[in-house]
């Protein structure tokens, strides 16, 4: 559907031994195949418009849900690949994605589920089905950490529609001072204000307690969030949503003892035997964009904390025993979700794997930092284990190095291109 310009064609064709070149033009074709995956995840032909699967996998595992945060992810990149887009046809196709995006969110928030219903924590409900209704199953639930996410997309699609002469729209969609909230990111801040300090589970689903991960997108939803609400003339939200996130604020150091050199995934967890130590710490910074500040990515702690994992991981993959590709290119580490994790994919009593999206956010770290060459190791390390097709799974299996888990998964495809933009400032910079 976006056909590679003809300078990247001549690129592809002539430049096939220099590996420097083999990377660059990997990144060239991974993103335009991780734009059409997310182009088939949203608005698949049998789902609601702007629902958003996980992955097409329907069985062994089914990931064929909006999954809440997974969307709210992926309709992020989707405001990216907007922005890009180069025709007035395309970038209209884009816009309307993520409007429709919008519109389902809406439609989540008012369907009760067995979190609750809108007025009472049903914002908390973790996924839904691809037409709409409630999943009723047994789940980890709630996951706080949705909503926040969610808001974060929606408030800069409020800003772009603005720009783009629909500030009506947004008032009718997305945020209107109106109270109790009958818009999109008012609801979710205000369900994130109210409901910050309660347990949840994390964002892999497994474990009850106070989480980072959670803390650091709730704290960032509501300072954005307060900023729009002063754009459109709620000032007292305003100062409720700031002060709230004062408070998360002040609550991140429960996350750090001086004894570990780490930052705490999680506090009062209910599963005391799992790790605490996990890339979810790295994630909060990245995909809230928390780079200023305590705890931030430019916080020393936080590089402390991705050191260990780092560290961790690299003994418990046999993968990372392949330190170099066929071309002598240095290869970064695979990274998982936690040491230790017991889910391959598709069975909880197993053996975990390196992920392609906690991989990709290494890389994305490092760029943030500036660092071109060390984040290069973990793409070329995301290209080392992806297949020609450019297919990235959930997982990448620890000994053989293949796709693993959940075929196609959406977020694997939007982590990339997360990185990918981050690669690129510093590259347009040179
Ligand atoms: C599926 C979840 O999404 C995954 O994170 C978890 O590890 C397994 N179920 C087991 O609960
Ligand atoms: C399992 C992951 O742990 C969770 O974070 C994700 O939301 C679901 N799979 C769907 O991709």
């Amino acid at each position: 559907m976006f056909p590679l310009s003809s300078l990247s064609l001549l690129v592809l064709i002539f430049v096939t031994h220099a590996t420097a070149g083999e990377l660059s033009n990997w990144l060239i074709t991974q993103k335009k195949v991780s734009i059409e995956k997310i182009d088939q995840a949203v608005c698949a032909p049998d789902s609601a418009l702007g629902a958003v699967f996980a992955s097409p996998s329907k069985s062994n595992p089914n990931y064929y849900y909006h999954w809440v945060r997974d969307a709210a992810l992926t309709a992020k990149e989707m405001l990216f690949i907007f922005d890009e887009a180069s025709s007035k046809s395309e970038k209209d196709y884009w816009l309307k994605k993520l409007k429709d995006y919008a519109a389902f969110s809406r439609r989540n928030q008012l369907t009760d589920n067995m979190s609750g219903s809108f007025t009472d924590r049903g914002l908390g409900e973790p996924r839904f089905s691809m037409t709409g209704p409630s999943v009723d199953t047994p789940w980890g639930r709630p996951q706080n950490d949705g909503p926040a996410l969610r808001a974060l997309t929606l408030i800069e699609l409020a800003y772009r529609l603005i720009q783009n002469g629909e500030k009506p729209w947004v008032e009718k969609n997305l945020y209107t001072s109106e109270f109790p909230a009958n818009t999109a990111i008012k609801a979710d801040l205000e369900y994130v204000s109210h409901h910050w300090q309660e347990p949840c589970f994390d964002l892999w689903e497994e474990v009850r307690g106070n989480h980072f991960y959670t803390r650091v997108v709730q704290m960032q939803a509501l300072k954005k969030g307060a900023t729009l609400a002063r754009l459109f003339g709620d000032p007292n939200a305003a100062d409720w949503y700031e002060s709230q996130a004062r408070q998360i604020q002040s609550t991140l150091s429960q996350f750090w003892t001086p004894a570990q050199n780490f930052i705490l995934a999680t506090t009062q967890s209910e599963r005391p035997e799992k790790s605490t130590i996990d890339m979810a710490v790295v994630l909060a910074v990245l995909e809230s964009e928390y780079d200023d500040g305590n705890f931030s990515m430019l916080d020393s702690r936080v590089h402390d904390t991705l050191a260990v994992i780092e560290s961790l991981f690299s003994s418990e993959y046999k993968i990372n025993q392949i330190a170099t590709d066929g071309s002598g290119e240095i290869l970064g580490t695979a990274f998982g979700r936690y040491p230790r994790d017991t889910y391959d994919g598709l069975n909880t009593n197993s053996k975990g794997n390196p992920w392609f999206l906690t991989t990709h956010a290494v890389a994305e770290f490092h760029y943030r930092m500036g660092r071109l060459e060390k984040g290069d190791t973990y793409l070329r390390r995301s290209m080392f284990h992806t297949p020609a097709s450019g297919s990235q799974s959930e997982q990448i299996q620890r000994d053989k190095g293949v796709n693993q888990g959940a075929i196609d998964l959406t977020w694997s495809y939007a982590s990339f291109l997360s990185a990918l933009r981050a690669r690129s400032k510093i590259t347009n910079k040179e």
